[in-house]
């Protein structure tokens, strides 16, 4: 089983705790994750990489929750952040770790910068020469020099949803591979500016492997020619973008982690350069479900709509990718199957977790529970049609504590004035 959620006499758990239980004392919609499986998942990429020097940088933007920055922070793991909220975050969480912390995203902005280096991060993967400029602005105007990483655009397919596909020059993101050279070059003349790696990253929820390493092939050409140059990189940096399975296909992620690291080791193999990961939802996805309870069910025409107190603004990846998740009865019951539509309260069209799923029959007051929401599931969420975010409870072991409560009308109002 490739998640922490399990039916123990009839009931769903998520390790020792029933998520019965939890909703009972919580309330619903209610994210709940394990901290086990995501320990573990951590464990099982650092072992597939243990050969050469590394960190796993955690893609922040996956769950930002401060328990699980400060989690994985205990255990060695990095940072990887795209914003000065980022910065913050892992500050507050983790502040031994602000020396693993690399800083991505194409229109970082001075104050951030300026926090960013202030704070002593490992490094900038920078995404465009107007960056690069400003970055050494700030290093000079703020007297620290600050390491960066090009990170390159290597125009690598890797075959994923287009909103998450990222390594083609047709996306907004890094630098063209065969204008990096130039940019290292010209960027020697920047007293505060250190050239210390490259970086890259194909995309999210990629499967296969072979895209990961023929993007670091190319990488590693260009690392060469920067040797040519003088210029010696002390890092490379694969990314993130290792998928999970989200159907019940038979799924063995060490089996997958370990593909994936042939495949980035295989590339940069005797380069002696330490290798930086940006894993995010390989590590928290499958952690995590969400709890919603069933407030409706209705028929319109043919179809039956079991309508649910979690929406769209809850976890947004079915209605803006057509994300499947596995959709379960927390309490089992005996009795037929039927094709519903579960939708959240949510006035759009779009606010649907699942069409035509094969459940068996839901009535007012069951609870389902949304599985491998644990990675750009709270991270996304919103308060459209003022909704209150969920509240968050982390499970160790069989004992469960609230990592972020409810959200309440007082904290959505508290901005505005009249
Ligand atoms: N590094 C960079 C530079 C990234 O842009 C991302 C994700 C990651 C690492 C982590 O990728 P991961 O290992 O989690 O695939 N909201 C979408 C996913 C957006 C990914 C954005 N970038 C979803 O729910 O599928």
């Amino acid at each position: 089983n490739p998640r922490p959620f399990a039916y123990r006499k009839r009931v769903l758990q998520c390790d020792g705790v029933s998520l019965a239980a939890l909703a009972e004392s919580h309330g619903t919609p209610l994210y709940v994750y394990s901290q086990q499986h995501v320990l573990a998942r951590l464990a099982m990429f650092q072992q597939a990489f243990a050969a050469v020097p590394h960190t796993i940088c955690y893609a922040v933007k996956a769950n930002s929750s401060l328990a699980l920055i400060k989690l994985l922070g205990e255990q060695g793991a990095g940072f990887d952040i795209v914003s000065g909220g980022e910065l913050e975050r892992v500050r507050k969480a983790s502040k031994k770790s602000l020396d693993r912390v690399v800083f991505a995203g194409v229109g970082k902005q001075v104050a951030e910068i300026d926090a960013a280096i202030g704070a002593g991060i490992l490094l900038f993967n920078v995404e465009s020469e107007g960056e690069l400029a400003l970055l050494a602005e700030r290093a000079e105007a703020l007297g620290i020099e600050a390491r960066y990483s090009l990170r390159v655009n290597p125009d690598v397919f890797a075959d994923t949803h287009p909103y998450i596909s990222t390594g083609l020059s047709a996306h907004k993101f890094g630098i063209d591979i065969n204008a990096a050279r130039g940019i290292y070059r010209k960027a020697r003349k920047y007293k505060f500016l250190k050239a210390a790696g490259v970086s890259v990253h194909i995309g999210s929820q990629i499967r296969a492997v072979d895209p990961f390493g023929k993007a670091m092939d190319r990488v590693v050409g260009l690392v060469m020619e920067l040797r040519e140059d003088g210029i010696h990189l002390t890092h490379i940096d694969a990314g993130g973008g290792l998928g999970i399975e989200y159907t019940d296909a038979p799924f063995d992620p060490e089996a997958q982690v370990a593909a994936y690291a042939e495949a980035v080791l295989k590339a940069t193999e005797g380069l002696g350069l330490h290798l930086l990961l940006e894993p995010g939802r390989f590590l928290v996805a499958q952690a995590g479900a969400l709890v919603t309870r069933v407030l409706n069910v209705k028929k319109n025409g043919d179809k039956t709509f079991v309508i649910t107190d979690a929406g769209m603004n809850d976890l947004i990846r079915p209605s803006l990718y057509q994300a499947h998740h596995q959709i379960l009865p927390v309490k089992q019951a005996a009795g037929a199957s039927a094709p519903v539509d579960i939708v959240g309260p949510v006035c759009e069209s779009g606010d649907f977790f699942a069409r035509d799923r094969e459940m068996p029959a839901s009535k007012p007051g069951d609870l389902l529970a949304i599985l491998d929401a644990g990675a750009y599931g709270m991270s996304l969420t919103s308060n459209y049609n003022t909704r209150p975010r969920p509240a968050e409870v982390l499970v160790d072991g069989d004992e469960a504590r609230v990592i972020r409560r409810r959200e309440t009308l007082k904290d959505l109002f508290g901005p505005e004035s009249l």
